[in-house]
C-alpha cells in the first residue's frame, strides 16, 4: 500500500468503483473518510472498500454530485467513458460523461473551493511525434475519447488560471495491475494474461514492434496523491515510467511468467495503432516528486497473482 501524506481529510474519489478509482480508495480509506460517486457502469460494488461511503450516481447528475461533494477537501475525478472504442461509436456520449460531466464537476470545485486532481490521458498526444513524449508535445488526438480528454486537460488549467481553482491534471500512460479486467476495451495486459491463464493462444495484432509505457497502478496512485498534496496548480503531468516495452515482450514475459503452453499468434495490427508510445516524466519528478517504484516485471508478477486467486479461466 502506497504511503501518502493524505490523512484525516474528506475525499470525493469519482469512480471509486472503477479500476484506478478503486486502488485510489483503498490507499486512502484508512487514514480519510472516502466518498464514492459511482455509476456502476464499469466499475463494480465489490471495489468499494469498507468504511468508504458509496453513493450510487451518474456524474452527470448534478444534484448527485452536489450530494457528494459536501463537506470534501480534495477530489480524484476517474470517473469517464474510458472505452476508446465505445466513444468512436458515440462521440456525443463522450462528450458528455468526459467533457459535460467534468466541466460540471469543475464548477461545483470552483462553487466550494475544493482541490481537483483530473484523470488525463496520453491519448491527447494521438501520434507523437517523436519519443519520449514530453508534456509540450503537440496535441492531435486520434479519437473523439482523446479530444474529450485534451479538452478537460486544458480546461483544467482554464479553471485555475481564470478562477484560481486548484487542480492538477495527470496524463495516464498505459495503466496495468490488479483489478483491470479484462474486456474487448481492456488493457492489453489484461488481455494476454487471461488467454495465457485459460491456455488460449495470446494474439499479438501486428507484428508487437509497437511499445507502450506501462505504468504500474501503485505508482499511479502515488501520483494522485502526490499532485493532491502538491504546492504545484493548475499543471498537467505525464504519469507513466518513462520505460518502453514491446508488445511483443510483453507477450512473452506473459508466457514466461505464467508457464503457460500457449503460443504467440500474430494477427492483423490494430487499425490506427500508435507505433511508439514512451512518457518523459521529467516534469512530475521535478515538481511532484513523483518516481516510479515498480519495475514492469515485478507490477505483472503482482498482477498474474492476482488474476490467479480472481479470475476463474474458462476450462
Ligand atoms: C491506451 C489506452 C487508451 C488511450 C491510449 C493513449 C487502455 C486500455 N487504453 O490505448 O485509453 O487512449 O492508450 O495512448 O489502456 N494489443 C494486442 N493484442 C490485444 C490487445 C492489444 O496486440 O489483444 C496491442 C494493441 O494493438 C496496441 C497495444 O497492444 O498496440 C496496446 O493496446 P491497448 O492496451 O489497447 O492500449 P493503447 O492502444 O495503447
Amino acid at each position: 500500500m502506497t504511503a501518502t501524506a493524505l490523512t484525516g481529510k474528506r475525499i470525493l474519489i469519482t469512480g471509486g468503483a472503477g479500476f484506478i478509482g478503486s486502488h485510489l480508495a483503498r490507499t486512502l480509506v484508512a487514514e480519510n473518510e472516502v466518498v464514492i460517486l459511482d455509476a456502476l457502469t464499469t466499475g463494480s460494488r465489490s471495489n468499494v472498500p469498507d468504511g468508504a461511503t458509496f453513493i450510487e450516481g451518474d456524474i452527470r447528475d448534478d444534484a448527485a454530485l452536489e450530494r457528494a461533494i459536501d463537506g470534501v477537501d480534495v477530489i480524484f475525478h476517474e470517473a469517464a467513458l474510458v472505452s476508446v472504442e465505445r466513444a468512436i461509436d458515440d462521440p456525443p456520449l463522450s462528450h458528455a460523461i468526459n467533457v459535460g460531466a467534468t466541466l460540471s464537476l469543475l464548477e461545483a470545485a470552483r462553487d466550494h473551493d475544493v482541490r481537483v486532481v483530473l484523470a488525463s490521458s496520453a491519448a491527447i498526444y494521438g501520434h507523437p511525434e517523436s519519443v519520449p513524449i514530453d508534456e509540450a508535445e503537440p496535441k492531435t488526438p486520434a479519437s473523439p475519447y482523446g479530444i474529450d480528454k485534451h479538452s478537460i486537460d486544458q480546461y483544467a488549467r482554464q479553471y485555475h488560471d481564470q478562477y484560481g481553482l486548484e487542480v492538477v491534471a495527470l496524463r495516464y500512460f498505459n495503466v496495468f495491475g490488479p483489478g483491470q479486467v479484462a474486456g474487448p476495451y481492456s488493457g492489453v495486459i489484461s488481455i494476454f494474461l487471461e488467454q495465457a491463464l485459460a491456455g488460449e493462444s495470446i494474439t499479438v495484432e501486428g507484428d508487437g514492434s509497437q511499445t507502450r509505457d506501462f505504468v504500474y497502478i501503485d505508482d499511479v496512485v502515488q501520483a494522485n496523491c502526490l499532485a493532491a498534496t502538491s504546492a504545484t496548480s493548475g499543471h498537467a503531468f505525464n504519469i507513466g515510467t518513462g520505460q518502453a516495452v514491446t508488445i511483443r515482450e510483453v507477450a512473452e514475459q506473459i508466457q514466461e511468467q505464467t508457464g503457460t503452453d500457449a503460443a504467440i499468434v500474430h494477427t492483423e495490427p490494430r487499425a490506427g495503432d500508435i507505433d511508439h508510445s514512451r512518457a518523459d516524466i521529467s516534469a512530475a519528478k521535478a515538481a511532484l516528486g513523483y518516481e516510479p517504484t515498480v519495475s514492469f516485471e515485478d507490477g505483472l508478477e503482482h498482477t498474474l497473482e492476482w488474476y490467479r486467486t480472481h479470475q476463474q479461466p474458462t476450462p
